[in-house]
């Protein structure tokens, strides 16, 4: 049992255990991606600078890569399992996969 357990930290530390959307993922990252998506999708409500708001809470902001990995868990539950941010929709399939493979697969803060 020892054993078992010491093995799965070392593999879990080492970074090998990769989630199956990772393993023939395109590098995604919030330059190549992120910044065009939450620019385009998110940020008329989500904007800090939104004048508009029309309703999004005014602690989730989402204007910096910072801002939107500090939710990530959030923005992946509404925009990638549930799928209803934005709440008018327009977001391609595509898209959501990249969304899911950006925050799942890329160092945390990239
Ligand atoms: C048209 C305005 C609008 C747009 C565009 C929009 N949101 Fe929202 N968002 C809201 C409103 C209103 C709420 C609060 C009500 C709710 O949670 O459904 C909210 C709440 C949230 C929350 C916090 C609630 C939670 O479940 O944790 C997250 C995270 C979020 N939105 C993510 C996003 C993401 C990611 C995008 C872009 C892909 C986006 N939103 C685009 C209006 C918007």
């Amino acid at each position: 049992m020892w054993l078992l357990l010491a093995c799965a930290g070392d593999v879990a530390d080492s970074g090998l255990v990769e989630d199956p959307i990772c393993a023939e993922a395109p590098v995604t990252t919030w330059d190549n991606f992120g910044s065009g998506f939450v620019v385009q999708n998110c940020q008329t409500c989500h904007a800090s600078t939104s004048d508009n708001r029309l309703g999004a809470p005014e602690e989730v902001v989402f204007d910096t890569k910072e801002d939107v990995w500090e939710h990530a868990d959030r923005v992946l539950a509404r925009s990638v399992v549930e799928a209803d941010m934005p709440p008018q929709g327009g977001v391609t399939e595509e898209d959501r996969e990249r969304l899911d493979i950006w925050l799942t697969c890329a160092d945390e803060g990239t």
